[in-house]
């Protein structure tokens, strides 16, 4: 029977799956639903996809272009298409309203805004636009990627921030108790293509105008938005987590 919302235990799911490994979570969340992709940011949750491809041949990837990401970050989304013989599903802004933003506020208005307008426009609508056409997502959120605001995610949740009201959304988060260590290991022991910036000092990546590389011991979320508050530090894609 395909899953769906209503005839998902969730609680129960995620009291059972929270003990289990990765590969089983991502297995049981290809294997429930149909209409399922995974959400790839092109840094180390390209994990995820060598997950995938030695469990199916059939499973989608998609990706958000903020067109503000490292030339880095680029190469490596199309290495991966071509490593793995993936179509990488690439959603863009509008392009109206990303002129409308610049246009107004000049092309780093986060530095003195914040950074919600731009990742509004950016990443968070092309992320519903393709949200609303899935039953269910799959994420590389861990909990110790940022201690202010994921230290609670469930491995399989139900995703009140992007479900509309007759579509209701599944959101599985299988690294969630995996370590920064454990994925490393992963990606060496495999491997696993990874971006170039990793040999850089950049641990977590996003655009390039509000991501930078972080000191020994500093903490991966430090290098991103560093100009605010930790507890602010979720560009709303997984903007759930702020409640938690
Ligand atoms: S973010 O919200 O701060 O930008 P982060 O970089 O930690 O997120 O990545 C966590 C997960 O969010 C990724 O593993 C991926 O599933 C999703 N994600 C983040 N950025 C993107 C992106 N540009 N395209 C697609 N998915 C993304
Ligand atoms: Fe804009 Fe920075 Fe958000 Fe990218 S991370 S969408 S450049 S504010």
């Amino acid at each position: 029977m395909v899953a769906t919302h209503t005839n998902l235990n969730i609680p129960a799911l995620e009291a059972e799956y929270s003990q289990k490994s990765p590969r089983e979570i991502l297995k049981f969340a290809l294997e429930s639903f149909d209409n399922i992709a995974i959400s790839f940011s092109g840094a180390e949750d390209v994990v995820l996809i060598d997950m995938a491809s030695k469990l199916t041949k059939n499973f989608r990837v998609f990706t958000l272009d903020t067109g503000r990401l490292h030339s880095e970050t680029y190469q490596f989304l199309d290495q991966v298409r071509k490593h793995y013989g993936i179509k990488l599903e690439v959603m863009f802004p509008d392009a109206a309203e990303v002129q409308a933003l610049v246009e107004e506020k000049g092309l780093f208005s986060f530095y003195a805004d914040g950074h919600k307008e731009c990742c509004g426009v950016r990443k968070v609508k092309p992320l519903r636009r393709k949200l609303n056409t899935l039953d269910a997502w799959i994420t590389g959120q861990r909990k110790d990627q940022s201690p202010g605001t994921r230290n609670n995610i469930p491995v399989i949740e139900h995703d009140g921030a992007f479900s509309i009201q007759d579509h209701q959304l599944i959101k599985f988060n299988p690294l969630a108790n995996w370590s920064s260590t454990q994925v490393w290991e992963y990606i060496r022991a495999l491997e696993v293509p990874y971006n170039k910036l990793h040999e850089r000092g950049f641990i977590s990546i996003g655009c390039e105008p509000c991501t930078r590389a972080v000191l020994p011991n500093q903490h991966e979320r430090e290098g991103r938005w560093w100009w605010e508050e930790a507890t602010q530090k979720e560009c709303g894609l997984h903007v759930g987590n702020l409640q938690k």
